[in-house]
C-alpha cells in the first residue's frame, strides 16, 4: 500500500437505504486522517491466516462469512481469520475464528489472466460485531459504479513493489479512481504491450496516480466506497502489474457482477442449517435488497 492523501469518497450514486443501523456498511469509531487506518474505521477488514501467518486480507459480508480472492486459497491448508484490529500481529480488540468450509468460485481461471477470483470462507461459528468489527455491504448485480469514483482499499500489503517488509503491521489505506474494464484493459495493454485482452467483464480497476496501490499481501482485501452513509464493496484485490507503477491501474475482482454467486452460495449453507442461520443473514440480504443503481 502506497501513501495515501486526504480527499472524501466521491458521492456519484444515488441509493436508498431504508434502516442503515441494522445493515451493513456502518462505521462506529472517530474517523481522522493519515496513512494508517484508525482504530474501527474499516471494521469489515479480516486478515487470511495460514498457521497463524497473514496471507490475504478478506472482508466480512456477514456474521459467519468472508469474502477474499480466489488465488489466496491454492491449498487445503487450515485456515483462519483475524478481525477486529489494525494491527496484523497484535490482538488487542481482535478475535480469530477457524474457517470451517472454503467454496472457491467453480470458474476461477490463472491460466492467462486471473479471472472469477473470489472464495467464500464460512467461519467455524459466528462472531458478534463490535465497534471494530462490522460486516460490509454487497451490491446487487445491477449496480454499477460510476467511473472516476474515489473509493479506498486497504490492507496489511508490502508498501513498495521491491523491497520493504512483506507485510506492514498497521493496517493502511489508498484511495483509488474507479475505472471500468474496458479502459483499464486499453491501459494494461499498453502497458504490456499486447493486444490480447487481460481485463475482462467481471473485473475493475483503480487508479489514482503513481505509487498509489495495493501490492501483494493485499489480495483478497476489499475496495470499498461510501454512497450516502453505507460503506459498499465493489471490488476485491485480484492482481495487478507490479504496484504502484504509473499508468498501470490495480485489477479487481468486480463484486456486483458475482453478488448472485455469493448469495446463492449462502444461502444453500443456510438452509442446511436454517434456524441458527437465518438472522445472521439478514446482514446481507437487506442491503442487496436496498441498493439500487439509477
Ligand atoms: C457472542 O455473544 C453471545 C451472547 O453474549 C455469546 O454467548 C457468544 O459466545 C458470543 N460469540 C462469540 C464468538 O464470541
Amino acid at each position: 500500500m502506497a501513501s495515501p492523501t486526504g480527499g472524501s469518497p466521491g458521492l456519484l450514486l444515488w441509493l436508498l437505504l431504508l434502516q442503515p443501523q441494522l445493515g451493513c456498511g456502518q462505521v462506529n469509531a472517530k474517523i481522522l486522517g493519515g496513512q494508517e487506518a484508525e482504530d474501527g474505521k474499516w471494521p469489515w477488514q479480516v486478515s487470511v491466516r495460514i498457521r497463524g501467518k497473514h496471507v490475504c486480507g478478506g472482508s466480512l459480508i456477514t456474521q459467519q462469512w468472508v469474502l477474499t480472492a480466489g488465488h489466496c486459497i491454492l491449498s487445503r491448508f487450515h485456515y483462519n481469520v483475524k478481525m477486529g484490529d489494525r494491527s496484523v500481529y497484535k490482538e488487542i480488540t481482535s478475535v480469530v475464528v477457524p474457517v470451517r468450509d472454503i467454496i472457491v468460485h467453480p470458474q476461477l481461471s490463472v491460466v492467462g489472466t486471473i479471472q472469477k477470483d473470489l472464495a467464500l470462507l464460512q467461519l467455524l461459528y459466528p462472531v458478534n460485531f463490535t465497534m471494530t468489527i462490522q460486516p460490509i455491504c454487497i451490491p446487487q448485480k445491477t449496480f454499477r459504479v460510476e467511473a472516476g469514483t474515489t473509493c479506498w482499499v486497504t490492507g496489511w500489503g508490502r508498501k513498495e513493489e521491491y523491497g520493504g517488509d512483506l507485510i506492514t503491521s498497521v493496517l493502511h489505506e489508498v484511495d483509488q479512481g474507479i475505472i471500468h474494464h474496458e479502459k483499464c484493459n486499453e491501459m494494461i495493454q499498453k502497458a504490456m504491450k499486447t493486444t490480447r485482452d487481460v481485463v475482462l467483464e467481471g473485473m475493475l480497476c483503480g487508479y489514482k496516480g503513481a505509487g498509489k496501490d495495493s501490492c501483494q499481501g493485499d489480495s483478497g482485501g476489499p475496495l470499498v466506497c461510501k454512497f450516502k452513509d453505507t460503506w459498499v464493496q465493489v471490488g476485491l484485490v485480484s492482481w495487478g502489474l507490479g504496484c504502484g507503477r504509473g499508468n498501470v491501474p490495480g485489477v479487481y475482482t468486480d463484486i456486483a457482477a458475482y453478488s448472485k454467486w455469493i448469495v446463492e452460495v449462502i444461502n444453500r449453507a443456510a438452509s442446511l442449517y436454517p434456524v441458527v442461520f437465518l438472522i445472521p443473514l439478514l446482514c446481507l440480504v437487506l442491503p442487496l435488497g436496498i441498493l439500487v443503481a439509477p
